[in-house]
């Protein structure tokens, strides 16, 4: 573990799961999540600090190296878990960012316990972050680190990304402590987002909200006399996957030989159809149940001939919003078996599970045609996954242009999941779609994610902190 790292991140999570056996002894295992598989690989090739949370309450943990990575945990209580990361973080800021899908909730006692929180974390970056170091925050679980960090480090590069949407100013407005995640924001050199979109309400809400002066995507910020003046850039960095590891796994035998056998499983269906998301309402699961439903119903699709696998991994389940999303979604399911299923055949198999990544890898190269339905997605690296894994192009991508990928991977087939009617006749197109048309998108899909893989997002972003920190 070195005393000071040149490159530190600051993530909510760490990239682990750490558990305790009965003997009380140590253990990990590296965690599920896009956030993960994205700097992961790029925190090996550095030789940096990675400072998160645990994912478990009052559990303190020393720092340790895993998977050659140097961890730094931050400990949070009862209390925190419940306010700052189940409450802030994701009952008041992920609604709130991602187009009010449900209501966001604005607690007080929530926000102090953000802003103690952020302070924790700040104080940690600035513990383990050398003379000069760069220092990379995660997320919307951090906003208010950039400015306390350069507060007890004015030495350091500082840059912080934003992995799911920023909302139009007239959304952000409804936040009561508007002008202080501004700020906490703006204490980074620079600032990052998945699509131009969301750099322009960023910039929105800055001109709009705070007296900075904003000149295309720089801001300056300080009065001159006072505090010198600092610019701050903005950039657009649209996230990606380890694409060349990702391929790989995917086309090994072990994969093909598993995918086969899903298919085998499922009585070897004419199509297969395939939802993969965290259990959440963000990514429009039940749209995309109500339009297998209605070409069920409509006779336009058969079961079995004709089925649908739903993966949706358990997320955030003490939430309110997502307790209620799991139980809809588990009628839902559980309505369309009931009017479609013969004995012993479903036209939905429903998995809320967590799955390895070679199992997931196994179930894109089964599948025909995946459904990415979201309502707001910052990027979704599910779908850049699906079509890293189709080594013999002949899956298709349905993508709602609500996602970040929609930007990334424009020969999928875009759709607007809101528009049942529409999204019915994007789905039918892409199952009726010919084996040449099929490979045709697909090669210059894979082309698109071959070329862009989150290495290179990495360095893009890193290569410009370094030059807005100049
Ligand atoms: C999104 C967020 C990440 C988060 C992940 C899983 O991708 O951008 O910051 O880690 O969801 O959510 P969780 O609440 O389990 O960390």
């Amino acid at each position: 573990m070195p005393a000071m790292a040149d490159f530190v991140v600051v993530a909510n999570r760490l990239p682990v799961d750490i558990r305790r056996d009965e003997k009380g002894t140590l253990d990990w295992e590296r965690s599920p999540g896009g956030l993960v598989t994205a700097l992961a690989p790029v925190m090996q090739q550095e030789e940096g600090a990675w400072v998160g949370w645990n994912g478990a309450a009052d559990m303190h943990v020393d720092p340790f190296t895993a998977d050659g990575m140097h961890l730094v945990p931050v400990a949070l209580s009862e209390t925190e878990v419940a306010d700052y990361y189940e409450g802030f973080s994701n009952g008041t800021l992920w609604p709130l960012y991602h187009d009010v899908i449900v209501p966001p909730e604005f607690h007080r006692q929530w926000w102090n316990c953000y802003d103690r929180v952020n302070r924790t974390f700040a104080k940690a970056a600035a513990d383990v972050a050398a003379k000069g170091a760069t220092v990379w925050v995660q997320d919307y679980q951090l906003q208010l680190v950039p400015a306390l960090l350069r507060k007890y480090r004015p030495d350091l590069t500082i840059g912080w990304f934003n992995h799911i949407p920023f909302p139009p100013v007239e959304i952000f407005s409804q936040m009561p402590w508007r002008e202080y995640i501004l700020e906490g924001l703006l204490g980074a050199d620079l600032i990052g987002f998945q699509r131009s979109w969301d750099a322009e309400n960023f910039l929105r809400s800055v001109k709009r909200l705070t007296g900075h002066k904003v000149r295309g995507r720089t801001i300056t910020v300080g009065t001159g006399a006072k505090y010198p003046t600092r610019k701050v850039k903005v950039g657009i960095h649209p996230i990606s996957i380890d694409t060349p590891s990702f391929m790989k796994m995917a086309a090994s035998d072990d994969v093909a030989a598993r995918a086969r056998e899903i298919r085998e499983e499922l009585g070897h269906p004419d199509v297969l159809l395939l939802g993969v998301d965290r259990l959440d309402y963000t990514k429009g699961i039940r749209h995309r149940l109500k339009i297998f439903g209605e070409l069920l119903r409509d006779g336009l699709v058969k079961s079995p001939e004709v089925c649908m696998i739903q993966v949706a991994s358990p997320s955030r389940e003490r939430v309110q919003q997502y307790k209620d999303l799991r139980d809809e979604v588990e009628v839902t399911v559980g309505r369309i078996n009931g009017d479609y299923a013969d004995l012993g055949r479903s036209p939905v198999h429903y998995l809320h599970q967590t799955f390895p990544q070679e199992e997931m890898a196994a179930l894109y190269r089964a599948a025909d045609v995946m459904l990415v339905t979201s309502l707001r997605d910052g990027m979704n690296l599910v779908a850049k996954e699906f079509v890293a894994a189709q080594v013999d192009l002949d899956g298709v991508l349905v993508l709602s242009e609500f996602t970040g990928a929609a930007d990334d991977l424009p020969q999928a087939l875009v759709m607007n999941p809101h528009d049942i009617e529409g999204a019915k006749r994007t789905v039918m197109q892409a199952i009726e779609m010919s084996t040449t048309e099929k490979r045709r998108r697909m090669r210059a899909l894979r082309r698109r994610v071959k070329d862009n893989p989150v290495q290179k997002w990495a360095e893009k972003f890193l290569h410009d902190l370094k030059a807005a920190g100049q």
